[in-house]
């Protein structure tokens, strides 16, 4: 038995030396139908969503925490529904940047650099609910007037799962849009 063991260390270290064909083989190059041109601005589109996106979405789930008054049940639950779905489509949206070749921005930095949401006075507790749903309001229209802007960039390019995606976020954040502005009427 003690004999066998360095032979099996010597036949191991003659394995490793020999690469195998998975390692010699490198990752071929984005060829998807769309040109690298097209790929970045559709991708440079959906980075400035997704800032604009993750904003809202922030700026929903902070409402959610700081709610009061005499909405609070119906407004709790309100913003939780979309949040939660808001959060959800975060991820499809990074990961179709992803899909195109680039890397998707994730951290505060960027997505101060990157998004159109402008910054609103800071809410807390004692903030009338009238200006959270104002401010929701006008979040939801940023981000719909970004979707906008990459869905024509993804059409011009015939990126129609981009275009699919925008079109399905547009749906959602003009309907939150429309039920927030009700509130306030
Ligand atoms: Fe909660």
């Amino acid at each position: 038995m003690a004999k066998s063991k360095p032979a099996t260390a010597k036949r191991a270290g003659r394995r490793a030396a020999t690469p195998s064909p998975q390692a010699a083989a490198s990752a071929p190059g984005i060829d998807i139908g769309l040109s690298a041109a097209e790929r970045r601005k559709i991708a440079d589109g959906l980075s400035r969503f997704l800032a604009d996106a993750y904003t809202l979405y922030l700026r929903t789930h902070s409402f959610h925490w700081n709610v009061t008054g005499p909405m609070f049940n119906t407004l709790h639950l309100m913003f939780e529904t979309q949040y939660t779905e808001q959060w959800t489509a975060l991820d499809l949206v990074a990961e179709r940047i992803r899909a195109l070749g680039f890397g998707a921005p994730g951290s505060y930095e960027a997505f101060q650099r990157l998004g159109s949401i402008p910054a609103e006075p800071a809410i807390g507790e004692s903030s009338d609910w009238r200006e959270m749903v104002r401010q929701l309001t006008v979040g939801n229209e940023a981000v719909c007037r970004t979707a906008r802007k990459v869905l024509k960039t993804a059409d011009d390019a015939g990126d129609d799962p981009s275009v699919d995606l925008m079109t399905q976020r547009l749906q959602v954040h003009e309907k939150n849009a429309w039920m927030l502005r009700s509130l306030l009427m």
